[in-house]
């Protein structure tokens, strides 16, 4: 927790798309050596943060302790004498660019802003602080975003992954698998700070990693439909304000929702508090809404004579006075990824004219022109943009024209036409263009949630809210009162959060602790605005808006006789007609004139109602809710509506319901800050940001985090890390980290309440591990110091031994020279060298050499007579292995050859066979043909005999008649024979079949035979 890795940012540096990570990790990598150096320095002094209007808070040492108060000098050399209280502490130069600022060891607002001005100029744009990613506008592109980034946070772990939008993106997306949970993130922030930039990061993300998991870059159909809702939104939805030259000028809570492989199913869209009034007014340094610029330089010449407009910007009110162009975007190209993105999520062509029907319908009723009458009445002499206007929502002019001048309003019973002044009717008007654009927008959020969602029991959602964070202005009004409330509710939903975390970790970890929720603190004010009884803000101010004779005043005095010194949260303000409430982040005081038009948000109903019966069956759904007369029993329920209608009442029952679902998931939060009001790149205004850190609650986090014990240890990196400050209070052999932890707690006296054991860890208040720290940095500064003490000696010492040796040897070297010099000189000495070369003995060097020489001559051939031997010896096993393997494939190869034979033997015969059984069958076959013509003849003969004997008389006849008894007689005789004869007959015919038979019976089994043998063969 305390030990900042710097391993493992450098490995980071060098892994594929380094370059790119490097933005991401910058400048926490030029720790080590700097950062030694740095830190001794740091060591030298006490350094403190002293508050400092201009610059926020500025460094300096303490210089003289007096007690209570200190001296302390600054960089520019000026001392002051500063009440101890008014110091902060400041962190060791090692806490420096920290990426989670919950490890920070003194949490104070000084060292927060310090680490996220470091982080800030070194191009880090996001820092964690506990549960929040902070993320600060850099004003620039850096290549953060790109495919390979998103990759690297998919594929990677998240602890060690530095702090960005895609790793919050991804962990509410794993957790939302893991844990089966709904998941939310919740960016909010000022003006221009980055929300709608980091929420499109996010979908941007999911869509990559949700569809296919190889390939980041391709997109389902779903998935692209769900990125072009953005173009859609923001032409209809944003800006060009002084803040932000694309300002939302919505709140939005996007709901992803996927299935429980993980993939993308469906997403639906919840928009919250438009600010309308922008239709009808922009200060001259502001744009109206994007996509009246859009229409007007980027739409047809055929598509604009269909809408009737023919005039530039300039021509109408609505738009005029704004301030035309933004740097760097061209609204015709616009125009043209609207359309695009229409197309792709389905939005046909007749529903977009129906969009930009509206949009033209606004600028032409901006130009109704109404003049005043003597008698104070307004008129409408000229009528074009009346006629305009009809035309394009599908209404009679004379009915409308009616309506706007002389509405029939119910006085009692009876319906009674009033007459209007000039200002009442431009007010309608502004009323119904305010009311027709954003009832437009409503339609058009709903047809794109149409487009994109599909409700699903079985789906889990991550959803994203992107919506304004707390606004303090000069003058601060129902709108601000709006936004201020929600933030109010979404940083009660941070500390309850946190709240149960850390509850869960103490009880986890068995530790005693008096639970706070520091939701709970906010709850007055909440109450204060929205409880029903005692009745609060907005219920007393939907009241007045039913009271017939209720002013903005009557309210404002209502809400003091209500609340004046019965809450700490409600003031009366000295001046201004309004109250002043204490929000989380500061005190706020509203301005309350036009709340009740504001919340009541009147319509002209003849108007209205005109509307809701338009033949244009878009511009009909936009009013259907004013559709038939108010007959009293409507009426009653029409008030009643009335009431629940209330802008006020609208958006608190909007955040219930947000907020029910927020606390059904696990929240996620982003915190964008806006670094200096020119919009400009690496600059950071501390005051400015700091108070930012307030309004959205970072620093609120930190107070409730120094509430408990913020700074934890495992007890074994306790052990290993202060174990060096109490040396021989551990007893040599094996202890368990617990049991060695508390004995080093003990020795260290530390007071019960800075800290407590839990099962794992232990817990300490802020600060305390700072004080640890500080000993500890001091005992190994004596410790380094007395160890480089130790190793200078002996690197001296070594030093100085060298030297002397050095020195010794010269002397003998110079002792050598001088001898060999001396030797030189002598003629003795040079007659030997001359003779030397013809000495028998000088030769004998050069037999060695030559013998020498031959002696390694030998020693190679026989190595290499043994390499080639042990060669051989290989080869000859080889050899016989393939003798071997020869004749046994020989030997294959002749049972092989030999069962050829047989076979070819086998089929010989069988052939024979064959012809021989068939010859036995053709005999056969005559023989049966022979036997056949034989019975043919006896059939033959045997017919005739019978023809003979019925010639004769010999067979019965019915007809014939017997005259003679003689010839009876004979004829019996006769018969016998014949009757004999008949029977051999049969006898031998029957014979014959039986032959036939077996015969055939015989040819079968041939066959069969003959067919075997076939197969056989
Ligand atoms: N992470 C970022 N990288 C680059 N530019 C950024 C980044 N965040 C914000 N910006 C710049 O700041 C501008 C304002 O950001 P964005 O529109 O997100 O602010 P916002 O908080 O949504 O403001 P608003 O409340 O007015 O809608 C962007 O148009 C862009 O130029
Ligand atoms: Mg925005």
């Amino acid at each position: 927790m305390l030990t900042i890795n710097n391993t493992r940012k450098n490995s980071l540096i060098h892994s594929p798309g380094g370059e790119a990570l490097r933005l991401l990790v910058n400048g926490s990598c030029d720790a080590g050596v700097n950062n030694t150096v740095a830190q001794a320095t740091f060591n030298e002094k006490k350094w403190v943060w002293v508050e400092d209007k201009k610059a926020g808070y500025v460094a300096g040492y303490i210089t003289r302790d007096m007690g209570e108060e200190v001296e302390v000098r600054f960089n520019d050399h000026s001392t002051r004498i500063i009440n101890i209280n008014e110091t902060d502490k400041m962190n060791p130069p090692k806490f420096d660019k920290v990426e989670d600022m919950a490890d920070l060891t003194f949490l104070n607002e000084a060292s927060v802003i310090h680490n996220l001005r470091l982080r800030y100029l070194s191009n880090l744009i996001y820092t964690y602080s506990g549960l929040f990613l902070v993320a600060v506008n850099p004003y620039q592109n850096f290549p953060i975003y790109t495919d390979e980034i998103i990759r690297y946070y998919k594929n990677g772990r998240h602890h060690e992954m530095p702090p960005h939008i895609y790793a919050i993106a991804d962990s509410a997306y794993n957790e939302m698998l893991q844990e089966r949970q709904n998941q939310s993130i919740l960016i909010t922030g000022e003006s221009g700070a980055g929300k709608t930039e980091n929420t499109k990061r996010v979908i941007q993300y999911i869509a990559a990693i949700a569809g296919d998991s190889s390939n980041t870059k391709i997109l389902g159909k779903l998935e692209l439909q769900i990125l072009q809702t953005n173009p859609i939104l923001e032409a209809f939805g944003n800006a060009l304000t002084i803040r932000n030259n694309n300002s939302s000028r919505f709140g939005k809570f996007i709901r992803i929702e996927f299935n429980s492989s993980g993939q993308i199913v469906g997403a639906n869209i919840e928009r919250y508090l438009f600010e309308k009034s922008r239709v009808t007014y922009q200060t001259s340094e502001e744009r109206n809404f994007h996509i009246f610029y859009q229409l007007i330089r980027g739409a047809s010449p055929q598509i604009k004579s269909k809408l009737l407009l023919n005039g530039s910007l300039n021509d109408y009110r609505f738009t005029k006075n704004s301030l035309k162009d933004i740097e760097g975007v061209n609204d015709s190209i616009e125009y043209q990824a609207l359309v695009d993105a229409m197309n792709v999520v389905g939005i046909s062509e007749d529903e977009q004219i129906d969009l930009f029907r509206v949009i033209a319908a606004v600028l032409h009723l901006g130009n109704i022109e109404i003049a005043s009458s003597r008698n104070d009445q307004a008129q409408i002499y000229e009528t074009s943009a009346s006629e305009n206007v009809c035309n394009l929502l599908s209404i009679p002019v004379s009915d409308f024209i009616k309506g706007l001048l002389n509405p029939q309003v119910k006085a009692g019973r009876e319906w009674v036409t009033q007459a209007r002044t000039k200002e009442q009717v431009l007010y309608s008007i502004e009323a119904l263009a305010k009311s027709l654009y954003e009832r437009s927008f409503f339609a058009l959020v709903d047809r794109i949630n149409k487009a994109i969602y599909r409700p699903n029991n079985k789906s889990q959602f991550i959803g994203v809210l992107d919506i304004a964070g707390f606004e303090i202005f000069k003058v601060n009004s129902f709108e601000q009162f709006c936004i201020n409330y929600t933030n109010e509710k979404l940083q009660q939903f941070f500390n309850h959060h946190m709240f149960v975390l850390e509850q869960e970790e103490y009880k986890l970890e068995g530790i005693e602790w008096k639970f706070i929720d520091f939701g709970l603190d906010l709850q007055p004010t909440i109450d204060l605005i929205e409880k029903a009884n005692p009745i609060g803000i907005l219920s007393c101010l939907d009241e007045e808006c039913v009271m017939p004779k209720a002013t903005d005043k009557t309210f404002v005095e209502k809400l003091h006789s209500l609340w004046k010194d019965k809450s700490s949260k409600y003031q009366v303000p000295r001046f201004q007609e309004g109250f002043i409430l204490q929000h989380y982040a500061a005190k706020v005081e509203y301005k309350t004139s036009g709340w009740l038009d504001k919340n009541k948000d009147p319509l002209n109903e003849n108007i209205t109602k005109l509307l809701a019966r338009s033949s244009n069956q878009y511009i009909s759904s936009l009013f259907s809710d004013y559709l038939g007369d108010i007959t009293d029993n409507d009426k009653k329920n029409r008030v009643k509506r009335g009431v629940f209608r209330t802008v006020g009442r609208h958006h608190k029952d909007q955040l219930h319901s947000l907020m029910q679902q927020l606390y059904s998931t696990h929240p996620h939060f982003v915190r964008c800050i806006v670094p200096n009001e020119e919009k400009c790149p690496g600059k950071i205004d501390v005051p400015l940001v700091l108070d930012q850190l307030r309004c959205n609650g970072v620093l609120e986090g930190i107070r409730i985090c120094r509430a408990g014990f913020p700074n934890r240890l495992s007890f074994d990196e306790f052990r290993r890390r202060y174990e060096i400050l109490t040396s021989g209070i551990i007893p040599k052999g094996f202890i368990n980290s617990r049991d060695a932890a508390e004995k080093l707690l003990d020795a260290f006296k530390l007071d019960n309440s800075q800290y407590r054991i839990g099962t794992s860890k232990i817990f300490f208040r802020s600060g305390v591990l700072a004080e640890l720290e500080e000993i500890r940095d001091t005992k190994l500064f004596q410790l380094f110091a007395d160890f480089q003490a130790h190793c200078r000696g002996w690197l001296s010492r070594k030093a100085h031994i060298k030297r002397n040796e050095r020195l010794r040897a010269a002397l003998v070297i110079q002792r050598n020279i001088r001898a060999i010099n001396a030797l030189k000189a002598n003629p003795w000495w040079k007659l030997f060298l001359k003779v030397r070369p013809t000495l028998n003995c000088t030769k004998v060097e050069e037999l060695k050499r030559q013998l020498r020489l031959k002696d390694e001559r030998i020693r190679e051939l026989e190595e290499k007579l043994l390499q080639e031997s042990k060669t051989r010896k290989k080869l000859e096993t080889l050899n016989s292995k393939l003798e071997i393997e020869k004749t046994n494939l020989e030997n294959l190869l002749q049972n092989e050859h030999s069962l050829v034979i047989n076979k070819e033997e086998i089929l010989k015969q069988t052939l024979q066979r064959e012809i021989d059984l068939e010859d036995e069958v053709k005999g056969l076959n005559d023989e049966l043909n022979e036997l056949e013509g034989k019975f043919e003849q006896l059939s033959k003969s045997k017919k005739l005999l019978e023809n003979q004997m019925k010639e004769n008389g010999f067979l019965n006849n019915n007809n014939s008649q017997t005259p003679f008894l003689a010839q009876q007689d004979l004829k019996n005789n006769n018969h016998k024979e014949i009757i004999k004869v008949e029977h051999s007959n049969i006898g031998f015919v029957n014979q014959i079949h039986i032959l036939l038979n077996q015969i055939h019976l015989l040819i079968n089994q041939v066959h069969i035979l003959l067919n075997q043998i076939r197969i056989y063969i």
